[in-house]
């Protein structure tokens, strides 16, 4: 019963609340830390399921590391070189464990990474990251469930994303870094985790350019230093709590935000009448009694995240009218809607679109976590609901949510574990 949560819904919430860092920088910034030879510190890791897994990865591959009485996490890599090849049994608990191919080609010029779990919300696949790895040189070819990855003289090389991938971006940024000569990566993605990997590996000593715009440029060094860096807040958990402000009708201050990082979120929440003002300590959200309904396209950013889809159709499911939700991204994302159908919302799927017709009150159930965002928009129904819900297999939402219920309970949501 541990990975269960029970919310008694009704209560406005309340109050402030911080948002830790970001769950997707801090993967991908600690696959990136074993580009370095030596302790990289990371701050602002959060302690979350998906970076507890990820440590036995990076143990399990030879680094050593190691929570510091500050918070921060250290990470240390032997000289003498790792392991290429990552286990199947952890890699299949964490999708972002297929970040490893870039690094360690980066590194040691060869890595098998097994083909990746993580959340069930499409089929995710693979063919850009090795188009992108083959381009600079790597020998890649595919055996029992991994991807063998070997480039014996890699070279900068020229690369046009066909979508703009986030994982594509970070594995063929990683790889570059460390391969001689220039690359030239378009149509890459322009995510703020995208720009905070660049910003890292330009710390240790990278030479990468244009992180954030269509076109990124790497210049190859030959090797690169550990040192001190600091992840960026987490704007999906940000996203969240600011819905979980208007959901109920109360007003939450969420702190530790990079506002600009919330536009495409903060805009479609003001949409729906939400009060979204930018303050100098964070975001403050007030919702209102009768929410408007909006329609909404997940894109890649600075798009509509996919990550926030979720939580939003939860939203406007006590809207006054109808919503059309149109999925762009990951095809498996409407997996929530049938358990907040068991909670009385009334929505329509069709292929990639949700008609949501918004229904006067919610009530509480029992229902089931299928993936992150899913378990995320469960809490936020839930928060809104008459009664009380049991939300199953939470474990989901640990993944990705740091101390998500004393989060939760400091602004007067009543949830238990
Ligand atoms: C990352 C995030 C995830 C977020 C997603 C989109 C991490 C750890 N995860 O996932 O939370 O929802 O970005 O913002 O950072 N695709 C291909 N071929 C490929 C790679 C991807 O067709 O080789 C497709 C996927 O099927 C999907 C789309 O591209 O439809 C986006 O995927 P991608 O941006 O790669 O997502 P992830 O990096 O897996």
């Amino acid at each position: 019963m541990k990975d269960t949560l029970i919310i008694e819904g009704g209560y406005p919430l309340y109050g402030q609340v911080r948002v830790s860092g970001a769950k997707n920088a801090g993967l991908v910034l600690m696959v990136a830390s074993i580009m370095a030879e030596g302790e990289t510190i990371l701050d602002n890791v959060p302690r979350i399921r998906d970076v507890e897994v990820l440590i036995k990865i990076l143990e399990d591959l030879g680094v050593s590391t190691r929570w510091n009485e500050d918070g921060s996490l250290s990470l240390y890599s032997p000289s003498g070189g790792l392991r290429s090849k990552t286990s199947y049994e952890l890699a299949k608990q964490l999708r972002a464990s297929n970040l490893f191919l870039g690094a360690l080609l980066g590194r040691q010029k060869e890595a098998a990474v097994s083909l990746p779990g993580g959340c069930d919300i499409g089929s995710r696949p693979m063919d850009l990251h090795i188009k992108g790895i083959q381009a600079l040189g790597a020998e890649v070819s595919l055996e029992h469930g991994f991807i063998y990855a070997r480039a014996k003289s890699p070279r900068g090389g020229r690369v046009y994303l066909d979508f703009p991938s986030v994982g594509a971006t970070e594995n063929i940024m990683m790889m570059a870094a460390l391969t001689p000569g220039q690359s030239i990566i378009e149509n890459v993605a322009k995510e703020p985790e995208i720009v905070d990997l660049a910003n890292f590996l330009n710390s240790m000593g990278a030479r990468i350019r244009g992180a954030g715009t269509d076109i990124i440029k790497v210049e190859g060094v030959e090797s690169l230093r550990g040192g001190r860096y600091a992840i960026i807040p987490d704007r999906i958990e940000a996203g969240t709590f600011m819905i979980a402000a208007a959901i109920t009708g109360g007003e939450v201050l969420v702190e530790n935000v990079i506002p600009t990082h919330l536009h495409p979120i903060s805009a479609k929440l003001q949409e729906t009448g939400a009060l979204v003002r930018e303050t100098d300590k964070g975001i403050l959200v007030k919702g209102i009694e009768n929410i408007a309904p909006v329609d909404i396209k997940t894109l890649p950013y600075p798009g509509f995240p996919t990550d926030m889809q979720s939580q939003m159709v939860a939203l406007l499911c006590l809207a006054r009218g109808s919503s059309v939700v149109v999925e762009n991204v990951f095809e498996n994302r409407f997996q929530v809607v049938d358990e907040l159908k068991r909670m009385g919302a009334r929505i329509k799927v069709e292929g990639h679109t949700a008609v949501i017709e918004g229904v006067n009150g919610l009530l509480g159930a029992r229902v089931k976590a299928t993936d992150l965002r899913a378990g995320a928009a469960l809490i936020l129904a839930a928060l809104a609901a008459h009664g009380s819900t049991v939300i199953e297999e939470a474990v989901h939402i640990f993944r990705g949510y740091e101390n998500i219920e004393d989060k939760l309970r400091s602004i007067g949501a009543h949830v238990l574990r």
